[in-house]
């Protein structure tokens, strides 16, 4: 039976091919809504129509994907689960405890999939062993954006630590420009939060204080150090950023509207969307103080158990397609990630990519390696929310002191 699903006769394949009725649908909660992103989905999209299967689209807007999480939860508790859904981290695990994850092992083994993935992202698409999930790509977050010829007006360099960063903030400013697109949502303080977290406090630092949590390191002179600087990054940022899109803090940048953006690296899905060329139009750095690090992200897409029978056929060659060497292409070059699949050729790819690759196969060998707490990767998601909560409310009320926001921060931490 199973041999069956994977080996179609020539028939089968045909019917497939022709758009046969019995084709599956699949149904797929996403929230990449914005140019590049969507670009990149629309790709997923073709992929499994050429299959002969019927793409529903479940795509629910909103950066970082909060809303589409919440949705999801009223959708899988009224028993109408859609066939995948785009689920990180530990919250793979924490889906895959409510029993709603279908099994996902006889694709990995026909296509390989413990050879083809580095062991961190492959332990991560596995509950007790058994992949309930696929990885579409790994995404780069800490990365700055910058418009170099609205540098060059400034008369500041793209910085490389943070000294740097405030000094060319400062020369921005004063050229009139805004120094940092921001976009005031939890996950975008987060993304900047942690960029500074590594880039001040260092790479043991971001381990012991964010991803283990530990109390004491949470209470440091190194955390207060990291919020004081953190919060200055407000000082250099609009007074339209409370609640703005990330992409439209992307698009500041893309315009000369703004000089810089710290941003994971769907940043350039955008530039490259708008027509821009890396190295000319914009360029990437590591956020200030990380060039050694690498916090990553790794898109996927967890499985839910399916009753009928095309559907649950269709389910699997999403996740073949997923993890096939032309799909992981074509994708990643849209999104601005890179393929999560080992030993692709990235001759296509920007320098962007190739850095990030790089320093990806370093980072791991090196122990800098980390997972970004911003994008689900590192907590559970209770703690994940409620610290992201307590550096936005620092972010925000100005009469909150660094210590405060140590203090909640750590108790934040704690939550399980
Ligand atoms: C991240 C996600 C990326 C990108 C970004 C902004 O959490 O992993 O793929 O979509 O949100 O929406």
């Amino acid at each position: 039976m199973k041999t069956k699903m994977f080996k179609p006769t020539v028939l089968a394949l045909s019917l497939f091919a022709a758009g046969a009725s019995f084709a599956g649908e699949i149904e797929v909660l996403h929230w990449w809504t914005s140019g590049g992103e969507a670009k990149a989905a629309s790709a997923l999209k073709l992929t499994l129509q050429q299959k002969g299967d019927r793409w529903k689209d479940f795509a629910v807007a909103g950066g970082g994907g909060d809303s589409a999480m919440t949705v999801l939860k009223s959708r899988v508790v009224s028993g109408n689960a859609p066939s995948a859904a785009q689920i990180k981290g530990p919250s793979i695990q924490e889906w895959a405890q409510e029993g709603v994850l279908a099994n996902m092992d006889d694709v990995a083994k026909a296509e390989k999939w413990d050879e083809s993935l580095p062991k961190v992202v492959s332990d991560i698409m596995k509950y007790k062993g058994h992949y309930v999930a696929v990885p579409v790509n790994v995404h780069r977050v800490n990365w700055l954006w910058a418009n170099p010829e609205v540098f060059k007006k400034a008369g500041v360099k793209v910085p490389t630590t943070w000294d740097e960063f405030f000094t060319a903030a400062e020369a921005l400013k004063k050229a009139g420009v805004t120094p940092v697109a921001h976009g005031g949502q939890n996950w975008q303080d987060f993304t900047t939060f942690e960029a500074v977290a590594l880039g001040v406090g260092g790479t043991d630092f971001y381990k012991k204080a964010l991803v283990q949590r530990d109390a004491a390191t949470l209470s440091s002179p190194t955390m207060e150090k990291v919020l004081t600087t953190f919060k200055k990054v407000k000082d250099y940022t609009d007074k339209n950023a409370p609640g703005r899109d990330w992409n439209l803090a992307t698009a500041m940048v893309i315009n000369g509207q703004a000089g810089m953006q710290i941003m994971g690296d769907w940043a350039k899905g955008e530039f490259l969307a708008a027509g821009k060329t890396p190295g000319k139009d914009f360029v990437c750095v590591p956020a200030p103080g990380t060039d050694k690090a690498y916090t990553f992200n790794v898109d996927s897409f967890a499985m839910f158990k399916l009753k009928d029978k095309a559907n649950i056929e269709a389910q699997k060659h999403l996740a073949a397609a997923i993890m096939a060497p032309q799909f992981q292409e074509v994708f990643n070059l849209n999104k601005g990630s890179i393929p999560v699949r080992l030993n692709m050729p990235m001759d296509k790819f920007d320098d962007c990519a190739k850095t990030s690759s790089k320093d990806f196969v370093a980072t791991s060998k090196s122990g800098a390696l980390l997972p970004s707490i911003a994008h689900g990767m590192a907590v559970p998601s209770a703690a994940e929310g409620a610290m992201k909560d307590a550096v936005s409310q620092f972010w925000n009320d100005d009469k909150m002191t660094a210590k405060d926001a140590m203090a909640k921060i750590a108790s934040a931490a704690k939550a399980q």
